[in-house]
């Protein structure tokens, strides 16, 4: 696997840490669990988007981009690593925001990701829940080639091979620091959402044949669509590495139990997870993705899913700029509620 083949631009901090998260294990009394700090990819706040970005960003510097044209939710950290990287790189960039919560208050609409996309000089449009948004996209390059423009466009979170070839990066870097920390990893666990983190993930892993198996916390579809997405796309990653050997339909493994109401929506467990890893370890969740994923990996610890000899990594795959604009979700009561662990007493 020769990933030097595939342009690049460097955009974040590669080689993200990976260590311990000793005072949460003690407070699970669990088997040992790991951090693998993808939030700390620096660029414009950090988060996995940055390893995605510059593959694909590369890719529409290649082919003479002007304008990059991208979308997500109104929280997306995925528009506003893209805002930031074409800010970088002298591209304008147009962010269509679908409005999935419709009923969501003042700060969700406009603190949080969506100030920083202004920041970047993202030119935002809305577009109503359940829109195709694949195609809105195309429909507006659609529109800028008419006026002479370049548009690159790139789908929801980033997810399609190029962009997957950043986590077929980082199953390489896990792979390197668990050899020099003679770590003996038992799974790797993580938010998946539109798919490419995972599939990138899965892909490298299994080109390595490291034997590492990867457990994705659903943030959006039911299991089987989650899985059969990330089985698709992993196996068109593989495609563009030229690995060899079987990807197995069994490698792709998503847990959707913890969804709640639905995407974006908050959950008690969210807030106790967010809650717990501040108090902790000092780090910040996010309430979509990581706070889910963390919610899952919680109660599958407490319900004994790992042995406690076991070492579990979980990838911090950022976010943390949408706690502002889920103020509410923690207001003072819930963080005037009885301490739960020891950080907090
Ligand atoms: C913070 C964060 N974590 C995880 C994910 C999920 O990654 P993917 O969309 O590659 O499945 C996203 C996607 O938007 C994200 O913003």
């Amino acid at each position: 696997m020769h990933l030097s083949r595939f342009a690049r631009v460097r955009l974040g901090h590669s080689m993200t840490p990976l260590e311990p998260l000793r005072e949460l294990s003690r407070v699970l009394d669990g088997p040992q669990l790991w951090i693998k700090r993808d939030d700390c990819t620096g660029f414009a706040l950090g988060g996995n988007k940055v390893r995605k970005l510059e593959f694909l960003m590369a890719d529409a510097l290649a082919k003479g981009a002007t304008h990059i044209v991208t979308h997500g939710a109104t929280q997306s950290n995925h528009v506003r690593q893209t805002a930031a990287a074409a800010a970088h790189l002298g591209l304008s960039c147009i962010g269509l925001l679908e409005t999935r919560l419709s009923d969501a208050d003042d700060d969700y609409h406009n603190s949080g990701n969506v100030l920083l996309d202004r920041l970047f000089k993202c030119l935002l449009e809305e577009r109503p829940a359940g829109c195709d948004m694949n195609a809105e996209i195309e429909l507006v390059a659609e529109r800028l080639r008419g006026q002479g423009a370049r548009p690159y466009t790139i789908p929801g979170g980033g997810s399609n091979p190029i962009g997957a070839l950043g986590y077929v990066l980082c199953a390489q870097e896990i792979v390197t620091q668990a050899t020099e920390l003679e770590l003996v990893i038992d799974s790797v666990v993580h938010a998946t959402g539109s798919s490419g983190t995972q599939a990138g993930l899965v892909a490298g892993l299994q080109a390595q044949n490291s034997g590492i198996p990867v457990l994705g916390i659903g943030v959006h579809k039911p299991r089987d669509i989650q899985e059969e997405n990330v089985y698709r796309l992993a196996l068109r990653t593989y495609d563009l590495i030229e690995a060899r050997g079987l990807l197995s339909r069994e490698s792709v493994v998503a847990n959707c139990d913890y969804l709640g109401a639905g995407y974006g929506r908050v959950t008690p467990g969210v807030i106790e997870a967010v809650e717990l890893l501040a108090r902790t370890e000092g780090i910040l969740l996010d309430p979509v993705y990581t706070g889910k994923a963390m919610a899952g990996l919680i109660d599958l610890v407490r319900k004994g899913f790992f042995a406690r000899d076991q070492n579990i990594v979980f990838v911090h795959t950022g976010g943390a700029p949408a706690l502002f604009a889920y103020r509410a979700s923690f207001d003072e009561p819930a963080l005037l509620r009885a301490p739960r662990a020891r950080a907090a007493s």
